[in-house]
């Protein structure tokens, strides 16, 4: 063999049998070959296991595909390359032109930015209204066939609780799929429901670190399977790189969720009883609006702690500029704190009747609590609540 050709067939390293690594490795390969085309179209058709090429699937995504079912509670699941795109990538396998979705003015803006202006392109329609407005939804689902509710609970960034028996039986019941966004709530949480399909943005607490993007649907098999050739031509499945970062991230989610969630109860209720703080949104306060739903369906309220500062949006930027420990940025569920400022939570597409019952308002800030110190994240928010 000449050096050209052994760069391109280098020596064999793989364990041998019974000798195996602990962590599964990293499969950075496009290809994977059979021995004979035979062996290879037996795959492709399904008959036999094994991969191709990497965009249909390879064994580290899949991996994480399966774990993530399973913490779900379901069978299969479609690992992508943000939370956005699996949303984007669910929502056309689902729909076709005169279909109707419909949704809430409670939903993160980039998905109603996809049903709004991207669907709406293909002909596909939808209707938006409160996710606290039953009777709106009822009427809606009853006035015209409906292919998929698609909610979230708790809402960002106010924390609203979906009444997730009702809406899923609703939905049902006229002949619509129930699709939840179950990002805020984790893995672990809603799977007792009778949702067809849970999206997450892995982006977040699954991988814990924010140091790596992805996106997955979790459900039955049959409806995931019918969803697959979609998404493989979509050729938006989440890289193996980043899916051996989120497996990894995974070990520690259920410590983090746990610890985190400790610490964003304590600073809702020290904000609860804060004079600059008109109102405090956490699912864990007895003052919640839907503190007993909260109760039947959530075994844990999250770490997202949204509050409404009495002086309006001003006072809430200067708050959210003045902390040191909490970055001023986007996105939850990491070990490090952060904090939005009411300017950047935008609604530019609402109407400001949208806005009202959106209930985000002028002064409302969002936090995202991490895994420091406690101590030290309720003197930062002191420090930073001294308005002078
Ligand atoms: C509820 C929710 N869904 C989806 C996403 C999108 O996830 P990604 O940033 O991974 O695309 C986010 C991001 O903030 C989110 O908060």
């Amino acid at each position: 063999m000449k050096k050209p050709t052994l760069v391109n067939h280098p020596p064999e390293t793989a364990p041998p049998q019974g000798n195996q690594p602990v962590i599964a490795p990293i499969y950075q390969s496009v290809k994977y070959e059979f021995e004979t085309v035979a062996e290879t179209l037996r795959m492709l058709r399904g008959e036999t296991p094994g991969y191709f090429y990497m965009r249909a699937s390879n064994p580290t995504t899949r991996q994480l595909e399966l774990t993530l079912a399973q913490l779900q509670g379901r069978d299969d699941c479609l690992a992508t390359a943000s939370g956005v795109n699996s949303i984007a990538q669910t929502l056309i396998a689902l729909t076709k032109t005169g279909d109707h979705i419909l949704f809430f003015i409670e939903t993160y803006g980039p998905t109603r930015n996809i049903i709004r202006r991207l669907l709406s392109r293909f002909g596909v329609e939808h209707t938006m209204v409160s996710i606290e407005d039953m009777a709106g939804i009822e009427n809606v689902l009853a006035a015209r066939p409906t292919r998929l509710v698609f909610f979230e609970s708790p809402t960002n960034p106010i924390t609203k609780v979906a009444d997730i028996e009702r809406l899923v039986e609703l939905a049902h019941r006229h002949g619509a799929l129930a699709v939840i966004d179950n990002t805020f709530a984790g893995f672990h949480q809603h799977g007792e429901y009778d949702i067809d399909l849970f999206v997450h943005s892995l982006t977040k607490y699954a991988s814990g670190t924010g140091d790596v993007m992805g996106g997955a649907v979790i459900g039955k098999r049959a409806l995931i399977d019918d969803m697959r050739p979609d998404f493989a031509v979509l050729g938006a499945l989440l890289d193996p790189h980043a899916a051996f970062l989120i497996q990894r991230g995974l070990k520690t989610y259920f410590v983090r969720y746990r610890e985190q969630t400790r610490a964003a109860q304590s600073i809702a209720e020290h904000l609860a009883a804060h004079p600059a703080v008109a109102k405090v949104h956490y699912p864990g306060l007895a003052s919640h609006p839907q503190a007993a739903l909260v109760k039947k369906q959530m075994s844990e309220a999250g770490t997202v702690v949204s509050f409404d500062l009495k002086a309006g949006s001003e006072a809430a930027r200067r708050f959210s500029e003045r902390l040191r420990l909490f970055a001023l940025t986007a996105s939850l569920g990491s070990t490090e704190s952060l904090v939005m400022a009411p300017q950047l939570m935008g609604s530019r597409d609402f109407t400001p009747e949208q806005v009202r019952q959106s209930g985000v308002a002028p002064g409302t800030v969002r936090l995202s609590i991490g895994l420091e110190d406690l101590g030290d994240l309720i003197s930062d928010i002191d420090q930073a609540l001294t308005d002078g």
